[in-house]
């Protein structure tokens, strides 16, 4: 099995302070300790989803927490009641690089914009990783979580949690089955929309930060900005580009990850998206994201449409075949087929129709999963999971060149998945990625 690695505490504080570590100057220490016995395991980030992916990984047998990190004193009531006794860290850092011997596996579920910092310091001394989605704030980022992941041989898996749940799995094998024939195109909606929960487009006044916040932490590796109550942390930072992705970045690698699984899809050739503006700070309401994707063994033979819509849109009814009283649910996908369609609702099973009528194709029995098990058991016996970045990466890039594209309505985008590039358009070019605070830099895996 791929053998847990750690950087020395000297080394990591001198590259750090530099903000300058890299991927090839790790070197590496084996636990002593095997994952075999028990797998320790540290988290960024314990509240909020946090606490339901430590308490869901921690229900594992052979699961052991070493390290708790959270930059908000006041948000560790919970698991010091579930697992007492377990060390506080408020800066991931420092606990990755005093924990470098003691830890085995990191779950990082902080706000998006760190992911990426968070992870690739993991991983880069070896560590495994379960990283909330989107899996990263930018599509650099999604590239770097991958190659990285596959450089150390790592076992990863994404939290978008559905993946595994019987539901989307089913939905998955119907496609793959034939049961609407080969799939002419796709439409995926979610009712929440880009700024759903601050009301507001431009930062408001900034007020004192509270004892119990180190929001210099928190801030991490985006601009600085003043701390404001009941506006970023916790959970409200979605709204804001800086910090989140929109709903998009919230749902899409839940409700577009069958999609891409059924169809086995990998990167768009194209996209283009609607809404009615944005500004530089906050995501857009409704918007419409058209992508073109190659053809593969599961689709016609020509490029396939796949259209994702927010804060209400949803596709023509009348695209569904649905049969009289019977309405599209408030978010999912529709699997437009040669000889039918399918609808699977987020989260709900999946039906069958054709020329208005319900679809009598017997389904199959299939079991759910856990997922969060599914990674602990794959990380102690060594192998991959089905939700590893080398799967999530793509589908976060997907997501994420939407939020591109999102930026600059209107714009037919063309993405050379090969090249990480998005030809001849400089301006979406440049938000493939982003610049980076001192100290939380995520260095290019090379
Ligand atoms: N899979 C799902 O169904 C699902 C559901 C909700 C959220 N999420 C994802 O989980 C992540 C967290 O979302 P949330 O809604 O729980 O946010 P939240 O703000 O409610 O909670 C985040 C937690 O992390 C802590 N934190 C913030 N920055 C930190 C840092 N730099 N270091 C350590 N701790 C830090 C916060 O204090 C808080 O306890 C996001 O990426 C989000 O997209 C996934």
């Amino acid at each position: 099995m791929p053998k847990p690695v750690s950087i020395p505490r000297r080394a990591f504080l001198q590259a750090s302070s530099a903000a300058a570590w890299t991927i090839a100057a790790a070197p590496s220490v084996l636990r002593a300790c095997t994952a075999e016995q028990e797998l320790h395991v540290a988290v960024v980030g314990v509240n909020g989803m946090g606490w339901s992916d430590l308490s869901q990984v921690g229900s594992h047998a052979k699961v052991k927490f070493v390290g708790f990190c959270d930059i908000d004193t006041q948000r560790f009531d919970l698991v010091d009641k579930a697992f007492p006794g377990v060390k506080h860290f408020a800066d991931y850092r420092l606990m990755l690089s005093e924990l470098a011997d003691k830890v085995d596996a990191v779950i990082v579920s902080t706000p998006d914009h760190m992911h990426a910092p968070a992870a690739m310091m993991a991983m880069g001394m070896g560590k495994h990783i379960y990283c909330q989605k989107p899996l990263t704030h930018t599509v650099w980022e999604a590239r770097q979580m991958r190659l990285l992941a596959q450089k150390k041989n790592l076992t990863t898996q994404m939290g978008n949690q559905i993946h595994s749940a019987k539901e989307y799995r089913l939905g998955v094998k119907l496609i793959q089955d034939g049961a609407i024939g080969k799939i002419k195109e796709v439409h995926s909606w979610i009712g929440v929309q880009g700024r759903q929960y601050c009301k507001r487009t431009d930062r408001p006044e900034s007020a004192p930060v509270p004892n119990h916040v180190q929001w210099d932490l928190w801030l991490g590796a985006a601009p600085e900005r003043p701390f404001a109550p009941d506006i970023y942390h916790p959970f409200k930072w979605r709204d804001w580009q800086d910090f989140g992705s929109g709903a998009l970045g919230d749902f899409g690698c839940h409700i577009l990850d069958p999609v891409f699984s059924a169809l086995l899809l990998t990167a768009p050739t194209s996209l283009v998206a609607q809404n009615d503006g944005t500004t530089n700070e906050v995501w857009p309401g409704p918007e419409t994201i058209t992508y073109l994707f190659p053809p593969t063994k599961y689709t016609i033979d020509s490029p396939i449409q796949v259209v994702w819509r927010d804060g209400g849109l949803k596709p023509p009814r009348e695209l569904a075949q649905l049969p009289e009283g019977v309405e599209l649910p408030g978010g999912g996908s529709l699997f437009i087929g040669e000889t039918g369609t399918m609808v699977l609702p987020h989260v709900g099973m999946p039906s069958l129709y054709e020329a208005n009528k319900a679809k009598n194709v017997p389904l199959p029995q299939i079991a759910g999963t856990n997922h969060w098990h599914d990674w602990v058991d794959a990380v102690i016996a060594g192998k991959k999971t089905t939700d590893g970045f080398e799967y999530a990466g793509p589908l976060t890039e997907t997501v994420q060149l939407g939020n591109i594209a999102a930026r600059l309505p209107g714009k037919t985008l063309q993405w050379d998945a090969a090249k990480l590039a998005l030809a001849g358009d400089p301006a979406a070019a440049a938000l493939l990625s982003k610049s980076y605070r001192k100290g939380f830099d995520v260095p290019a895996v090379v």
